[in-house]
């Protein structure tokens, strides 16, 4: 049966999918228009850009749909607060914000009009951000690519935050890499969306170098690991030598830091660096996040097909009404 729509203060995803932000140019307006004009959530991902860099995107992206776009902040961004100002002169609809906790953020929301999504992975977190203000909440799990905030499953952490998260939707993020697991998340869980990642880096519209796909398609499970990030919280990537050496022990620091980036950095090595190396094809010497789940997905597809195979796998076994339910 069709699955509901996604409302997030007003704006209406026909189909609940946000599409996850990726900084450093991997989710841009080439991946965020194709997503909201299927009916999903485009996310540019807003933390590692110039601000200005970032407005102009915001602002192509917008011109050219009528689907809902959000940016994605992180809170570590030294930037943050001119990146959260220049998205929303752009005409943003939403910001996405995770990897540290601000109050501030709910302040700007309301004087400016625009809705806070908060990535989460505790209830705590979960029913404070619903206390400040948030218009949704994303529970992000272990299995997510990128900084991770939890070592556990999402089927074990969903439940607590459902539990407690009841006024705004709440969304679904870390390994989904198809339809069956997204209507699972909806049906059983409660969830009223998902967010997905990875699956978006396999598609022909995002746009980063050929190796970087090629480098998702050959990972086997054990390829995809667990690696430190200067940002102070563990990362999920691929196993690739830079991140080999790191894990060794190995100096991978940069020299020439120009310490603009990370409102903390431990300089273990420069994450801005690194992740534009593999955005840009070297995946020896970059770090190329990842979803835990990468290894199972083995095709990369238009934006549309993946949304036209999810809907169709999604809708084959949702049924709804068994929503939210203390007892599963
Ligand atoms: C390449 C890559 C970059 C990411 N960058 C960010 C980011 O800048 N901010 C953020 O909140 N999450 C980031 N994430 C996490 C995703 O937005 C998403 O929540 C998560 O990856 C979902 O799991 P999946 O990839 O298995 O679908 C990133 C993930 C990947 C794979």
């Amino acid at each position: 049966m069709k699955l509901p729509s996604l409302n997030i203060a007003g704006f209406k995803a026909t189909f609940p999918l946000i599409q996850g932000g990726m900084s450093i140019r991997v989710s841009t307006s080439a991946l965020a228009i194709p997503v909201a004009n299927c009916g999903g959530i485009g996310v540019i991902g807003g933390s590692g850009l110039p601000p200005e860099e970032l407005h102009d995107d915001i602002k192509k992206a917008k011109a050219a749909t009528d689907g809902v776009v959000a940016v994605n902040i992180m809170y570590a961004m030294k930037d943050f607060y001119q990146l959260v100002m220049s998205s929303i002169d752009a005409g943003i609809d939403m910001i996405i914000t995770g990897a540290g906790f601000s109050r501030d953020i709910f302040k700007i929301g309301r004087e400016h009009n625009i809705p806070i999504v908060m990535i989460v992975s505790s209830a705590a977190l979960a029913k404070l951000s619903e206390k400040l203000g948030a218009a949704a909440v994303i529970v992000e799990s272990k299995e997510a690519g990128g900084h991770l905030g939890t070592d556990k499953p999402l089927r074990e952490i969903f439940p607590p935050v459902r539990e407690v998260v009841r006024n705004i939707p709440l969304i679904a993020a870390g390994g989904i890499t198809n339809g069956f697991e997204m209507a699972e998340m909806m049906d059983k869980y409660g969830a009223d969306g998902v967010q997905i990642a990875s699956r978006f880096v396999l598609s022909e519209e995002c746009d980063i170098a050929d190796e970087f796909k090629q480098a998702y398609l050959n990972a086997k499970k054990e390829d995809i690991v667990l690696t430190s990030s200067p940002v102070g919280m563990p990362g999920r990537a691929l196993n690739n030598p830079f991140v080999k050496a790191m894990n060794a022990g190995e100096d991978v620091s940069t020299k020439k830091c120009p310490q603009v980036c990370l409102k903390k950095c431990d300089h273990l090595y420069c994450i801005t660096e690194r992740l534009n190396m593999a955005r840009e094809g070297n995946i020896q010497e970059g770090l190329i996040f990842s979803g835990e789940n990468t290894y199972k997905m083995k095709e990369i597809l238009p934006v549309a097909e993946i949304f036209r195979q999810f809907k169709e796998q999604a809708e084959s076994m949702y049924k709804e009404g068994r929503g939210f339910s203390p007892s599963f």
